[in-house]
This record gives C-alpha cells, structure tokens and sequence, in this order.
C-alpha cells in the first residue's frame, strides 16, 4: 500500500539540533526520512540512509531559486496544489541520469545480429513489424543507439513499420531525449563511421542525431511502476541501471508487466549489476544480461 508521504510527523525539537549548523538551509534527518518515502512511493526508486547529503546538494539550488530557507518548507509547498509542477522538478533532480551511447555496446550488437535474425523470421507469417522500448532512456543516448543499430542492421528498414518507444519518469530528460542534440564530447568512443553517418555538427561543441535516426523514435514521459497506455507487443526491452534503484517486490511486478508485453521468445536486455535471480521465472539468461522470455 502507499505510504501517505504528506501526514508528516510531529518532530521532536531535539532532532532540529541534529541539523548540520554550518549549511545554508537546514536539512533534519526527519526530512531526508520524508523525500525518501515520497520518492520510492512516487517512482520505486530507494535511496539508502547514507544519501542525504546527495539530496542536499541536488536540492539545495531549488531552495535558492524559491526563496526558502528551510527543507521543511520546501518540502510542505511540495505537497501543495501551488507546488506541483516544483514536485516534479524535485523528482527529476532526484533520479540518476548516468548514461551513454552504445553502452555495454554487445546488446547492440545482439540486437543488430541475433536478435533481427528473429524478428525477420517472423516477419514471414506475421508481417514486417518491428517495436523496442527502450524503458528509462534517461537523455535519449540509449534509445538513439537502438535506432543507429537499427539503420544499420536493416538496409531495408523503409519497407518495416519500425518503431522504438523511450519513455522516462524524469521529464527533462524526455525533452532533451526528443530534441537528439548532445556535447560533441559525447562521441568519444563512437566508431568514426558511425559518428559521421549518424551525427552532424549542432552549433559549437554540439552534435545532433541525425532525422533517419531521431525519427525512429518516439519520446515518451512514463512512471514504470503507475499505468501504462501501450499494448506491445515489444520484440525487445531494454531496461538497463533502473532496477537496481528498486527493492525487489517492484523488480517482480515489473519484470512480470515486461513479460506479459514481449513476444514470445522476444528479448530483454537488463543492466550489467543487474539480475532476475529470485525475482521471476519467466525468461531465461542467454548470457551478458540478455534474456530471452519464455513463458
Ligand atoms: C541510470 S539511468 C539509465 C539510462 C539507460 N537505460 C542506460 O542504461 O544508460 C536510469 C533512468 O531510469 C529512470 N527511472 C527511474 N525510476 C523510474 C520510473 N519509476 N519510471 C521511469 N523511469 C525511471 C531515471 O529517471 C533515469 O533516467
């Protein structure tokens, strides 16, 4: 059930002394308790006990910018009608973002060879139809790599209907997603070809995906543990460094709802520290983090 986040406790002042004096704001472990279980009851993800100083420094530019002196009030205008959109700004800030093209680049190379294989075999009987999401795309360099994999694995990728979903709950980072314009630096260990094929210059020390790629993708906000609008069926999911924030009862709903929306025997692609040991039972390790779903 959910944790009523917003009946907020009745602090003893003692614990108001406990806050750090040298700190521009003041910040008692009675508030950290709060953000975290009105963060997990939000999004799944958990922050240990040892992370208040991280949300200090995430959140400290916020109470700046507003004018509040104290976490308390900050966090009771979160709770108000009046602080809603400010909620999701504490939500974005509070997500970790870390990613990068073509990371742990042998799913791609999965996708592009084995994995393509399948789907054109099916494509036989059941037409040329091909969807991937690409859940907790943060700013858009996984999704990107799909659709870069994509072009270059299909030359005949024109005559498919050939979708890739990204969604995300942070949604500044669903806008950046959707724009496709990253630092040049961003690049580093693209194979030349690649960036040149797929990239074009994007004002100074920026680059853009180009249109063939971005236009693969739609870009999509969505909480992976509220409701969800898509039927699937997916061919592939790639849902890699999100659980690993998620304690292990959101991992089992969660990896249930992915497999009820594959094909059969369609892939699931998870993050290197990531694992579905004791959580379910319905896909099978390949090997690397890739897992094949079947039941
Ligand atoms: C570390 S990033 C991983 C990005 C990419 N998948 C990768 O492996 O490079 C984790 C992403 O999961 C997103 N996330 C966390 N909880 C989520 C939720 N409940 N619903 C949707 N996205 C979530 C975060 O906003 C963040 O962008």
């Amino acid at each position: 059930m959910a944790t009523d986040t917003r009946s907020r406790d009745t602090r003893p002042p003692a614990t108001e002394a406990a806050v750090s004096e040298d700190r521009e704001f003041s910040f008692s472990t009675d508030d950290y308790a709060y953000l975290r279980a009105m963060l997990k009851e939000k999004t799944g993800i958990e922050l240990g006990p040892t992370k208040q100083n991280m949300v200090y420094a995430r959140l400290a530019k916020r109470l700046r910018k507003l004018g509040f002196k104290t976490f308390r009030d900050y966090i009771e205008f979160i709770g108000t009608p009046a602080g809603v959109d400010e909620l999701g700004t504490t939500l974005n800030a509070l997500t970790t973002n870390l990613t990068k093209f073509f990371r742990e680049n042998h799913h791609f190379e999965h996708l592009g060879t084995a994995a393509l294989q399948e789907v054109r075999a099916r494509a036989v009987s059941q037409g040329r139809r091909l969807r991937i999401w690409s859940a907790g795309c943060s700013s858009g360099e996984e999704p990107h790599s799909i659709a870069i994999t994509l072009l270059q694995s299909m030359p005949d990728i024109k005559q498919w209907d050939a979708k890739v979903l990204a969604t995300d709950i942070d949604t500044e980072m669903v806008r950046r997603g959707s724009e496709g314009v990253y630092p040049a630096a961003s690049q580093e260990g693209i194979p030349a070809d690649i960036a040149r094929k797929y990239f074009e210059p994007h004002g100074a020390d920026k680059v853009r995906v180009t249109q063939d790629a971005r236009s693969l993708i739609t870009f999509k906000h969505l909480n992976l543990i509220g409701n969800w609008p898509m039927k699937g069926p997916f061919d592939a999911i790639f849902c890699r460094n999100v659980v690993i924030y998620f304690d292990k009862d959101t991992q089992r709903v969660l990896f249930e709802r992915y497999a009820n929306l594959l094909v059969p025997g369609g892939f699931l692609y998870i993050g290197h520290s990531e694992n579905l040991f004791g959580i379910t039972e319905r896909f099978k390790l390949l090997g690397r983090n890739i897992h094949r779903k079947i039941a």
